[in-house]
């Protein structure tokens, strides 16, 4: 079950210099139904990843068993879309201590970050280890980085049997990963043509991860398609929550001023959760001067260092909060604790927890900082479904109010023009000559 509270957006609430009126979020019912019907007929196309949660994964499950009566260590080269998604699935579905406890044990080597890749490299042992290099592009600067010292590592180590170690995710026909796996036999899994990377989660790039590491995939994909037949027939902005999420941020941002989005779950295992959303709403909406801002807060970790600034500095956020209703574990606080601080006697951890967030959410109304809060009953893989569906949908819809194309990032791609030009590749030394032209360190200090 997810329920959205949107009380704390509406003008009805926290006023109108804040808040949204409610004929303000009608008087979008026209473009509403346009944009449901155009969003229909491109499930085909850019939004296909509506069309995943209906995909049959029997296969990958079957080689996901393998993988895991195989191999004691799972390791997932990608970054971005490739690696954000699995994250998220990882942390929120397993146990917090699954390394110490369960197998596969699972690492992501995202960064090209050498400190990282030596810690992970001291804990695995490589000829029990399965990588599953994942890539839409195949080219991607430090997967391809990372993944090149892994071979040589295997090769050294495993010899001629290297390519049985390892997992390709990739694009069906090109990019480099698709032509090495072909040439070196290894096994190697499609990302669809029209899925880019933040919204390739429902993908083998999440499911086949996820799978591995003996998360229910089959019940991922229930809760997606059970927000997808909502956000298919609910056409009214009051009933689809794709839509509403959508409205009452646009209408927050461009109407009110809140450049920011803050996502603050008041659960540990749905802080990857923020990571994931993160990149979906920046890379998505971020384009020709638009977009919002997304932050990442804790609960109840960030009131002790964030609330501050969100109540009583600039007015330009809007915050949703993530609230657990049942958790499996609870810890109560004992009767024989001193006297002073006996009020907690009796209280759970859980309770504490929501009820701080009750707290929080008070001072927020006091001082007229739109709030919205998602509930889930609890954290199941059905649940975590829903939810990503709602916010590619969301994000897929935002796109349509900023008039902006939320599937694609050239932002991103100069940056990664500019790395192989910095790192010599072939037909990129027009790009070179264009950084020598714009970079400069002219003004600096420097302390020893
Ligand atoms: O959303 C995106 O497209 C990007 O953030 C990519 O996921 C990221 O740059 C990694 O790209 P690739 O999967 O091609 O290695």
């Amino acid at each position: 079950m997810i329920r959205i509270d949107y009380t704390n957006v509406m003008a009805e609430t926290i006023g109108e210099r804040d808040g949204i009126l409610r004929e303000e979020l009608l008087s979008f019912r026209h473009f509403v139904l346009e944009t449901h019907a155009l969003i229909q007929k491109e499930k085909e196309k850019k939004f296909y990843f509506a069309k995943l949660p209906y995909q049959d994964v029997e296969d990958l499950k079957i080689l996901a068993e393998e993988i895991r009566s195989k191999f004691e260590y799972f390791v997932l080269i990608g970054i971005g879309g490739s690696s954000l998604g699995t994250e998220m699935l990882f942390e929120s579905l397993k146990d917090l201590n699954h390394n110490i406890f369960d197998k596969p044990k699972f690492f992501i080597m995202d960064n090209v970050d050498p400190d990282k890749i030596n810690s992970i490299l001291e804990r695995i042992d490589i000829e029990k280890t399965c990588f599953n290099v994942i890539s839409k592009s195949g080219t991607t600067v430090e997967t391809i980085a990372n993944f090149g010292i892994i071979l040589k590592i295997l090769k050294e180590k495993v010899g001629d049997r290297w390519n049985e170690h390892l997992i390709f995710t990739t694009d069906p026909e090109k990019g480099f990963l698709r032509e090495f796996g072909r040439e070196n036999n290894i096994k190697t899994l499609d990302i669809p043509k029209n899925v880019g990377g933040r919204f390739s989660v429902l993908t083998p790039v999440g499911i086949f991860p996820a799978a591995v590491m003996g998360i229910d995939v089959d019940q991922i994909l229930e809760g997606a398609k059970k927000m997808d037949l909502i956000c298919s027939v609910e056409e009214h902005v009051e009933h689809n929550p794709a839509y509403l999420i959508a409205l009452t941020h646009y209408i927050a941002n461009m109407r009110r001023g809140k450049s920011i989005s803050v996502m603050m779950p008041y659960s540990e295992k749905l802080s990857s959760f923020v990571d994931w959303y993160r990149q979906l709403w920046a890379e998505s909406l971020g384009k020709d001067g638009l977009g919002q801002t997304p932050v990442k807060a804790l609960g109840t970790v960030d009131q002790h260092s964030q609330i501050q600034l969100y109540r009583d500095g600039l007015r330009d956020k809007i915050v949703t909060f993530i609230q657990i209703e049942k958790r499996d574990i609870d810890f109560k606080i004992p009767e024989d604790i001193p006297e002073s601080i006996h009020y907690l006697s009796g209280h759970t951890l859980h309770e504490i927890l929501n009820k701080e967030l009750l707290g929080t959410k008070a001072a927020l109304i006091k001082s007229k900082v739109p709030n919205i809060t998602i509930t889930l009953d609890k954290i199941t893989p059905y649940n975590v479904g829903m939810l990503i569906y709602l916010y590619e949908m969301a994000t897929g819809f935002s796109g349509y109010l900023y008039k902006i194309n939320p599937f694609d990032q050239p932002a991103v791609e100069e940056g990664k023009n500019f790395t192989y030009a910095l790192m010599g590749r072939e037909g990129y030394s027009q790009k070179l000559e264009e950084f020598e032209e714009l970079y400069k360190e002219k003004y600096k200090i420097e302390i020893q």
